[in-house]
């Protein structure tokens, strides 16, 4: 790679300024639930793929979704995550009553289920849901192609562009070291955040599969990873940064580092028992074989000791214009 070590330090050390500066050290904690692991789609890269036969499917019902959502509130998280794969089961009209159960539950609900047509988006907003997670994984069009058969760049930048006009906060990101990526790319996609106006981005490596068509790739360079969210926090000072998993999966400590690197939120699963491990996007997940309440402890006690603190407050994205 074209950067010295050094360089990378002093990049984390201007993006960990920043971040300070203008979203505080406070750390957001969302409850990720995994609610469904059955995908209709089939991306190269990931577990969920409906071509992997390995994966052991599942689906929660609407009252264990609520459950976990009741523990997460109990955890002290403000937001939980919805997130499965793309579950036709899971209709606006299957989801709308748990969102509206939720929302009464006084938690902020952000959604990750992926392509929805617009009046589907509507009807989840006005549901109850504030945010939505779609990673773009690549503004190389190409690339996304190859990896993504069956799906579409513009389809899914459109999808971006809709959840951003009903009003919805929006959050995206990509995969560093997908094979064939280039260096260029990766600027671009950091341009594309910007010029979305991203208010979440999440980056993380690629983490082969061995039960995908990828699964022989080399995974992602976290030191790339890293360097990608310093940017992104200097270029974007406003923006809500996770730490993700897919960092503390390749390399444990990962998520600290990331924390001090730009990154001000974190994503602690709140899912329970085999489910952790069945929702496997790639091997090795962290954290699968703990508790919800571990990772509450386990985040608690990094934070105190790296000088920073659990965020009291919901975590919507600050504007620097005063507008909460
Ligand atoms: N490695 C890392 N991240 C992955 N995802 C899917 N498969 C992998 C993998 N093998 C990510 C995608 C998706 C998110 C939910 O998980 O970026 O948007
Ligand atoms: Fe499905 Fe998302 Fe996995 Fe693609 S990345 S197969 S859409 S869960
Ligand atoms: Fe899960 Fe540390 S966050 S064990």
């Amino acid at each position: 790679m074209l950067s010295s070590p050094e360089a990378e330090e002093d990049l984390a050390a201007a993006a960990n300024r920043v971040r300070a500066a203008h979203v505080g050290d406070g750390v957001h904690l969302r409850g990720l639930i995994e609610f469904s692991n059955i995908c209709r789609q089939n991306c190269f890269y990931c577990g969920l793929r409906r071509d992997n036969a390995r994966v052991e499917r599942y689906r929660l019902t609407p009252e264990e979704i609520l459950r976990l959502a009741e523990k997460a509130r109990g955890y002290g998280y403000r937001t939980v995550v919805l997130q499965g794969g793309e579950d036709p089961f899971f209709t606006v009209d299957v989801l709308a009553p748990i969102l509206r159960e939720i929302r009464a539950l006084g938690l902020v609900v952000t959604l990750s289920i992926g392509e929805r047509d617009e009046a589907e988006y509507l009807a989840l907003r006005e549901a109850g849901a504030s945010r939505f997670l779609l990673r773009i994984e690549t503004t190389d069009q190409e690339l996304y192609r190859r990896l993504d058969p069956g799906m579409s760049w513009e389809a899914r930048r459109n999808c971006l562009a809709s959840l951003r006009r009903l009003g919805y906060e929006v959050g995206t990101g990509s995969l560093v070291g997908l094979p064939g990526q280039t260096m260029e790319s990766l600027a671009r996609d950091i341009l594309f955040f910007q010029a979305l106006d991203a208010d979440m981005v999440g980056i993380g490596p690629f983490v082969p599969n061995g039960d995908t068509p990828l699964g022989g790739a080399a995974p992602g360079d976290i030191h790339l990873v890293r360097r990608m969210v310093s940017l992104i926090r200097l270029l974007l000072p406003e923006a809500n940064i996770p730490a993700t998993t897919a960092m503390e999966t390749v390399e444990r400590g990962a998520r600290k580092l990331m924390l001090a690197s730009g990154a001000n939120v974190v994503m602690p699963n709140v899912t329970e028992g085999d489910y952790r491990r069945r929702y496997a996007l790639y091997p090795g997940k962290s954290c699968v074989a703990d508790t919800p309440e571990g990772c509450r402890s386990c985040l608690g006690e990094m934070l105190e000791g790296m000088g920073r603190f659990v965020a009291r407050d919901a975590g919507f994205r600050r504007r620097g214009d005063g507008v909460e």
